[in-house]
């Protein structure tokens, strides 16, 4: 058995929304609640608990647990964790990640039972070249090798000791932490990565979240897009059509610019509706 804790307590500033990240709206629905629906369908789950910003915790999905989150990802981790039921494996998942499939968690999951790790974390083969550049913050110092090089996404799946172990470090190492895997590095625990996709993106900018969008439409119609058209919740296919942000189709039609569709769904060239 596993509890998942999904961080959702970052102000996602760069996003420029005015409303905490893992609730602005991707594809008619709060962002957070991808993720609650991947973890759903994953059967070992029982138990899913989010961290949300003070003020927030309405926007915990029904049937999560909304705890209050921490100054730092990991402080938000660990008030989740300190929630949660017991059980032997945790699951922890940025909000911020909603194209992680059910796959990539069972995955994981998978991969601690068999090799008895500490930690299993989602990662990607790295395609760049990735130079380490000197103190001035211009002068290449080395070239890394590429191929021990992996890029880490979560979700991150732990042993719940391990875990429990690894955020008793003071406020400034969690603070330090840009993953819990690192603080299971640091107290001496083994991590294995398993490997990811490249569409499992973390959303931070106005760009990525279009991505985003874009991607869950199409996993949305079980990846059968029509050719130009994209894909409202639930499935519909606009025929050549697009979808408003927030979900509304124009029929065989456009949206404007802004995303406005007029009742009957008619978009005029150029996108004012008529
Ligand atoms: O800021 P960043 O995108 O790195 O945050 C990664 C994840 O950690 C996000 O899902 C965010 O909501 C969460 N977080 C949190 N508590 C914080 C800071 C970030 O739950 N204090």
């Amino acid at each position: 058995m596993a509890v998942a804790l999904i961080v959702a307590a970052g102000r996602g500033e760069r996003l420029g929304s005015g409303s905490p990240k893992a609730l602005v709206t991707l594809l008619g629905r709060p962002m957070l609640h991808w993720s609650v629906d991947s973890l759903r369908s994953v059967g070992t789950v029982t138990q899913i608990v989010v961290a949300l910003p003070d003020g927030h915790l309405d926007g915990a999905p029904e049937g999560t647990i909304g705890v209050v989150g921490g100054a730092t990802r990991s402080e938000s981790v660990r008030a989740a964790l300190a929630t949660a039921d017991a059980a032997d494996v945790v699951i922890v998942h940025d909000a911020a990640r909603p194209l992680a499939s059910p796959e990539l968690f069972e995955r994981a999951i998978a991969e601690l039972e068999r090799s008895g790790c500490d930690a299993v974390i989602a990662a990607v083969r790295v395609a760049d070249t990735i130079k380490e550049v000197a103190d001035d913050g211009r002068t290449v110092r080395a070239t890394l090798e590429r191929s021990r090089l992996w890029a880490v996404q979560t979700p991150q799946v732990f042993r719940r000791t391990a875990l429990e172990r690894a955020l008793a470090a003071p406020a400034a190492v969690l603070a330090a932490a840009t993953d819990d895997a690192w603080l299971i590095e640091r107290t001496g625990g083994v991590v294995r990565v398993t490997e990811s996709d490249q569409a499992n993106i973390k959303v931070t900018s106005p760009t990525d979240l279009r991505v985003a969008e874009l991607l869950l439409a199409e996993r949305v119609a079980g990846g059968a897009v029509a050719p130009g058209g994209a894909v409202a919740p639930g499935g519909a296919v606009a025929p050549g059509g697009a979808v408003a942000p927030g979900g509304a189709v124009a029929p065989g039609g456009a949206v404007a610019p802004g995303g406005a569709v007029p009742p009957g769904g008619a978009v005029a060239p150029g996108g004012a509706g008529r």
